[in-house]
């Protein structure tokens, strides 16, 4: 099921403007084909819809979807390695894998088909965010088993770029490299970028002033307020691309820089649905659940009915046809639950970056003391501000009371002496859990 096209790209692909019609009809036709080729090929897919009484063959319009069973990330740990490809091992060209925080990686693969349809999506990815063949484009996801880089590269060459493959790390040179080399885009986490920013500022350059227009961010939860202030500090456009390698990686959902208004999905080749998290139960567009999707050309691991985790809305289409992600409000395993209350670090980063007293930084250590849990919230005090130890307090209050009241928690606020916070080269932790398991 490959999209065939291996000359540069200029304009929209057709479908990305078709009519919801013809979009739908495209879907279920892609989705029938989806279903019986996991079916005939993954032992899994076979075993788990029988035990759910459902085949490929019931399905008759997408809401059927409903009926069939979720695939979980526990799934594919159990078939590690490669227990759920539905293609011969040797159709396999490319194997990716992501470590998680505990046990054996989650692993993936790809068939030639499956890199191109990719390659094609990053490519419409940064299209829509206004890429343009001829321009150059710096590459610091990191490049290896995580999808980030080479999901980028691939498609940033199948658009036309030149690409920069830096990968991430090596701070010094990723701005000594955009000061010479003067890309147009950048495609990396937010966090390292607000790393790289504030590395042009300790060599005394303004990273507003540089060649970057454009960039590309994802890979992690990041807010609106995020956007702006990489925005402002970086000078360019920052667009939000969405993916997991359990789904191909970057660019399943990517925004259009016109609108900014959230990822759009790919939907000509991904089938989305938010689903209670609890119970399991579709819900409608525009109300908050977890995001689950269904591959719908993918060759060598189709995913039926996956539950990403991730917590969003679906919201209808703007400058695309296509149904458009709501921010990504954390990983429902991200959540925390603080006496009894639900926190997501999400809501605490908006609350920091409004103060703005602090550099856009955290890191939230939760303890359990006797049967209490506490949270400390730690940041970082910029060292462009006075070293005024009353300025320091008060914004701490401040930041307590914020909290408070919003989130519903008193916590601990510990502001730190500039530079004392680990800075990221990829995906930032925002999270330290102290609590015996
Ligand atoms: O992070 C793929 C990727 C690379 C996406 C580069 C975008 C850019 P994984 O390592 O498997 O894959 O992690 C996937 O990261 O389920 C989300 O929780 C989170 N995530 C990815 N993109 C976003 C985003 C890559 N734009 C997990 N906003 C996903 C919020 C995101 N969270």
């Amino acid at each position: 099921m490959t999209e065939g096209r291996t000359a540069p790209r200029v304009g929209l692909d057709a479908i990305e403007t078709a009519s919801r019609d013809e979009l739908e009809a495209l879907q279920l036709q892609r989705l029938k084909w989806s279903l019986a080729h996991a079916y005939a090929n993954v032992a899994h897919y076979r075993a788990a819809f029988d035990a759910a009484g459902v085949h490929p063959a019931d399905l008759r319009s997408l809401a059927d979807l409903a009926a069939y069973p979720f695939l979980v990330k526990n799934d594919l740990r159990e078939h590690y390695p490669f227990g759920l490809f539905a293609v011969p091992r040797e159709k396999v060209v490319r194997i990716h894998a992501s470590s998680g925080r505990t046990g054996k990686p989650t692993v993936v693969g790809y068939t030639r088909a499956d890199i191109d349809t990719w390659a094609g999506l990053v490519a419409r990815s940064i299209h829509a965010a206004g890429g343009r063949p001829g321009q150059i484009v710096h590459i610091a996801y990191g490049y290896g088993l995580f999808t980030g880089g080479l999901g980028a590269h691939y498609g940033a060459e199948r658009l036309g770029l030149s690409v920069v493959p830096i990968s991430g790390g090596q701070t010094e040179k990723q701005v000594q490299l955009i000061q010479d080399f003067r890309p147009d885009i950048i495609m990396v986490t937010p966090s390292y970028m607000l790393t790289i920013a504030e590395e042009f500022e300790r060599q005394g350059l303004d990273c507003a002033a540089s060649s970057l227009r454009t960039g590309i961010f994802g890979a992690e939860p990041w807010s609106d307020t995020l956007r702006k202030e990489i925005e402002r500090r970086a000078g360019l456009d920052a667009v939000d691309i969405y993916g997991l390698s359990e789904v191909m990686g970057p660019g399943v959902a990517s925004e259009c820089v016109e609108s900014k208004d959230g990822p759009v999905v790919w939907e000509d080749h991904f089938y989305a649905e938010i689903v209670d998290p609890a119970t399991g139960a579709v819900l409608p567009d525009g109300e908050e659940g977890e995001l689950v999707l269904t591959s719908l050309t993918k060759e060598a691991l189709p995913v039926i009915r996956y539950r990403t985790r991730d917590r969003t809305r679906l919201l209808p289409p703007t400058s695309r046809g296509m149904r458009r992600l709501g921010r990504i409000n954390g990983r429902t395993d991200d959540m925390l639950i603080i006496r009894g209350v639900n926190v997501f670090p999400s809501q605490i980063e908006e609350l920091i970056l409004k103060d703005g007293a602090f550099l856009p930084l955290y890191l939230l250590e939760v303890t359990r003391e006797g049967h209490l849990d506490s949270m400390t919230v730690h940041v970082e005090w910029p060292a462009t501000a006075a070293s005024d130890g009353a300025a320091r307090a008060a914004a701490a209050n401040r930041l307590v009371k914020h909290i408070k009241g919003s989130v519903g928690i008193s916590v601990r606020v510990v502001v730190g002496d500039p530079l004392t916070l680990d800075r990221s080269a990829g995906k930032a932790r925002r999270v330290l859990d102290r609590r015996p398991r």
